[in-house]
């Protein structure tokens, strides 16, 4: 049967990992970068170039519209920071977008020789649950977590995706899958009162930023996002 390998932080990926070229990594930042890039897709983005460097993005192309983020703030000069409630269609629709988050777009370049890379949030939870189960891969689960440390929420959704690939035969290749699993199955159903203990809930609310709501919407699309040749393109198009 397949297996499901969690990596809770970017920093234990090379140590959690081995023949990345055979797996299918599925990059998890639910505050909210890999939100915001399925909500973009949803509002008719035509695709999204993650890159890990500020430099970058400023210097993409004319026809990008560019959005950074860092320390869970826009950065000054760009036209757009990391909220998804910044991606409407009026902003954004038909447009290619470059954008550079803390930890979310790093960990996307980092899963570079992975056999398939997806990006994933409860806003395409299960289309991403139902292609997995089709596809019979061995699974990377891997949580971008805040500056190498791990967070409630990658982890905790980590865990419920687990929890159900789990139910349908994957096996689970470490204990940090384990792990994940127990933290879902014990706050089920009540995911926001552990999410308001948080530390980028709680950095939200120092700012002012009111997006967690916005990021536990669950299955408003659904399709699969997939990372192709480092760019993320709307399945619509
Ligand atoms: C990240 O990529 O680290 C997060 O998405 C940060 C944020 O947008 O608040």
């Amino acid at each position: 049967m397949p297996s499901i390998t969690t990596v809770l932080s970017p920093a234990l990926f090379e140590h959690a990992v081995t023949d990345v070229d055979k797996k299918t990594v599925i990059i998890i930042d639910v505050l909210r970068a890999t939100t915001t890039i399925v909500v973009a897709m949803e509002n008719g983005a035509k695709s999204i170039l993650p890159v890990e460097e500020l430099s970058v993005a400023a210097n993409a192309g004319e026809s990008f519209l560019k959005a950074a983020e860092r320390q869970g703030q826009k950065v000054e000069g760009f036209d757009m920071g990391n909220s998804p409630k910044e991606y409407t269609q009026e902003n954004i629709s038909g447009r290619d977008i470059v954008l550079t988050t803390t930890n979310g777009t790093r960990a996307i370049v980092r899963a570079t020789g992975a056999n398939e890379i997806l990006v994933s949030s409860y806003r395409n939870l299960l289309a991403t649950y139902h292609y997995l189960v089709s596809q019979q891969c061995d699974l990377v689960l891997s949580c971008s977590g805040w500056k190498n440390q791990t967070n409630i929420e990658d982890t905790l959704f980590a865990g419920e995706l687990a929890s159900m690939l789990i139910q349908t035969g994957f096996d689970t290749d470490n204990d940090a899958t384990h792990l994940a699993v127990s933290l879902f199955e014990n706050h089920k159903n009540n995911e926001k009162k552990l999410l308001n203990q948080a530390s980028h809930v709680k950095r939200f609310e120092k700012l002012g930023v009111n997006d967690l709501d916005v990021c536990l919407m669950r299955d408003t699309y659904s399709e699969v996002l997939r990372v192709h040749d480092g760019v993320i393109r709307n399945p619509m198009f």
